[in-house]
């Protein structure tokens, strides 16, 4: 699979690191090609992938990564152009997070709304579907527990097209996790808070990124 990544930053490079080595073809959107951080990352990364801009790295591609911080993606979405986006895929990894003095972290918007119900409406004609934004990049390196007795990391999942659903399940699969259909687009309503509670788990306590959640059936 051709997949763009817009945002190669630590989810971008970690999820174009993986998927290279899963056998996909990784095709950084950056603004700036020359930089240095571009030129380490691709060294990283390996085999073809490539750097191009954001909008020749979402033509290239039927997958698109959306991985900017949240400040930056309605106008990283908007600078691929208008008609870019028709029929492509793109998996919301984003958290819309802003930081309140007084407050801390926490969410810019909610309930009602949600960070990946804005990039369908920004990314006009495009296929969203939400993932890899509960964990972090640390666990999209390498998702192997070697205490879990087996058990594997979910990856929850929200799309209201169910064959993406199902691609992306695919994805998830390849580096590690176990789907988990967390229900249409509207759940990521859900799971962007859902981001928080990891953070904040991550940042005490122990203060580990390497821990994911993981399902217990009987
Ligand atoms: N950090 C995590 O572990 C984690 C986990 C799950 C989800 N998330 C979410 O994933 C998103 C990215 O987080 P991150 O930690 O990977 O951020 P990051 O390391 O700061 O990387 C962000 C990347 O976005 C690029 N960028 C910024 N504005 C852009 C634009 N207009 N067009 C194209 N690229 C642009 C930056 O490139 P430049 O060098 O050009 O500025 C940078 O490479 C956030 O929404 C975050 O909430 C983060």
């Amino acid at each position: 699979m051709n997949i763009a990544i817009i945002g190669a930053g630590n989810v971008g490079g970690a999820l174009g690191r993986s998927w290279t080595k899963a056998g996909h073809r990784v095709i950084y959107g950056v603004r700036d090609q020359q930089a240095e951080k571009t030129k380490v990352l691709l060294a990283a990364t390996g085999d073809d992938a490539v750097a191009a801009s954001p909008a020749e790295a979402v033509q290239a591609a039927e997958w698109v990564a959306l991985a900017t911080p949240w400040n930056a993606t309605e106008s990283a979405v908007r600078s691929v152009g208008a008609d870019a986006w028709r029929g492509k895929a793109v998996i919301d990894c984003t958290n819309p997070l802003q930081f309140t003095p007084g407050v801390g972290l926490e969410l810019a918007l909610g309930f009602s709304d949600s960070g990946a119900e804005n990039v369908a409406r920004w990314a006009t004609g495009a296929t969203v579907v939400k993932a890899f934004n509960t964990y972090g990049w640390e666990n999209f390196a390498d998702a192997r527990y070697p205490n879990a007795a087996g058990l594997r990391p979910v990856m929850f999942i929200a799309s209201d097209d169910a064959v993406a659903k199902m691609q992306v399940t695919r994805l998830a699969e390849e580096l590690g996790f176990e789907g988990f259909d967390a229900g249409g687009l509207r759940a990521a309503r859900e799971l962007e808070p859902l981001a928080l509670i990891w953070i904040r788990s991550a940042m005490s306590g122990a203060r580990t990124p390497h821990f994911t959640w993981a399902r217990l059936t009987r």
